[in-house]
């Protein structure tokens, strides 16, 4: 038996509570049935009230009690009635992304049988594609400032900052995921038209890394005619590289096309282990809906499937324990219950339940 999983757990806050005991009890099932060796350890901070008791969302040594961590699995964060969202997102979330050099956001996007879609006449299958986001820098920057505030001469600079080694290692990981599924394209996100210095660089770092993976098709499309696409024509996507700004818009239209934002999946990755990677719902904490036990917890659960994918390198028991979870959703979309964003009536617990059950076999 090799040496088990280390998972930190960090429900965070609102609907985070309620969806992590199915994301867990998801992970459970699954490494019981392929036999994989997890170790869970649940920390009780990275939430507002930790925020409210200790004037922080994290102890000070934070880094060293996850770093021993292979994997983080967190629900969401954000409780804005009492603190502003500003301060619970970069006192956690975003402190883990950057100190842990996340520097691959994967959000894939898909449509199920079973969940309506807002395009007009795609069916299950039509959309299958994963959008690979470049997480540490490009356009979101602390490299700017205001000159002669609050005069008739203000003036307000912020720097976008693309590194060669942090395009090219993007870009790496997105050619070569495109190189191991069946129809190997890549769409490579861009602007070179308009923003006229850094986005040809950006088209040639591409361009570079693209000698390396000839059996990948790759195409560019301006950013403007990507996001027409992703609505008119997103059956042409298999793989969409993109930077910072650029994947955040593109790895929210994505799931928007495909149903509820209940199921959108998404991994933080430092690809090279060199520190724990981060598994998480797209979705925050939805104050709107938390306490009514009613929250979608599928994003929660595929997320899981994500951790277990990547933890196994995409082989043996993780991708087969990765491929069952979807399945099983695949399932329970399909057949139900359902909660009551796809307009059904069941409550979390009972489509976790469900869902687990199906993995059990
Ligand atoms: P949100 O994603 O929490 O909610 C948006 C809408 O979608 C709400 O109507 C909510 O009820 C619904 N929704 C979300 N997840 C759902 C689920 N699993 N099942 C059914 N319905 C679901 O976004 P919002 O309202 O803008 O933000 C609320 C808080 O969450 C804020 O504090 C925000 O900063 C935080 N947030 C945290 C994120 C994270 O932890 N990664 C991501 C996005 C927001
Ligand atoms: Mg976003």
């Amino acid at each position: 038996m090799t040496r088990p999983f280390q998972i930190a757990v960090l429900a965070g806050d609102g609907i985070g509570r309620e969806v992590m005991p199915e994301g867990l009890r998801c992970l459970r099932a699954a490494a019981e049935r392929f036999g994989l060796s997890l170790q869970l350890h649940e920390f009780d901070w990275a939430h507002c009230d930790h925020y409210l008791a200790h004037g922080q969302m994290m102890p000070a040594d934070w880094k060293a009690q996850l770093s021993g961590m292979d994997a983080i699995y967190f629900g969401a964060v954000g409780w804005p009635e009492t603190v502003p969202d500003h301060v619970s997102l970069w006192g956690s979330l975003l402190k883990f992304r950057r100190e842990f050099d996340q520097y691959v956001n994967l959000r894939p996007v898909r449509l199920f049988e079973g969940v309506p879609c807002p395009l007009t006449g795609r069916r299950a299958g039509d959309i299958d594609y994963i959008v690979v986001r470049e997480n540490t820098e490009g356009e979101y920057t602390a490299l700017g400032g205001v000159m002669f505030e609050g005069t008739e001469r203000e003036i307000v600079v912020q720097e976008s900052v693309y590194s060669r080694h942090g395009a090219e290692r993007l870009l790496r990981f997105a050619f070569e995921l495109a190189r191991s599924r069946p129809r190997r394209r890549l769409a490579l996100a861009t602007k070179s038209n308009g923003i006229a210095i850094s986005m040809p660089w950006w088209d040639q770092r591409a361009d570079a890394v693209a000698r390396d993976f000839p059996e990948v098709a790759l195409e560019k499309h301006h950013i403007d005619i990507l996001a027409a696409r992703f609505v008119l024509q997103p059956d042409r996507f298999d793989v969409v590289a993109a930077t910072n700004l650029f994947g955040d818009i593109l790895s929210d239209l994505g799931p928007a096309t495909t149903g509820t934002i209940g199921l959108a999946p998404s991994a933080n990755l430092n690809p090279e282990r060199s520190f724990p990677s981060l598994f998480e719902p797209v979705h925050g904490s939805a104050p709107d809906i938390y306490g009514k036990g009613i929250a979608n917890p599928i994003a929660m659960i595929w997320s899981g499937a994500l951790m277990l994918d990547f933890l196994a390198r995409g082989t043996g028991a993780g991708r087969a324990a990765h491929d069952a979870i979807v399945q099983a959703i695949e399932t329970v979309l399909r057949d139900g219950p359902r909660t009551p964003d796809l307009g059904g009536n069941a409550n979390t617990r009972e489509v976790g339940a469900a869902i687990a059950a199906h993995l059990a076999g």
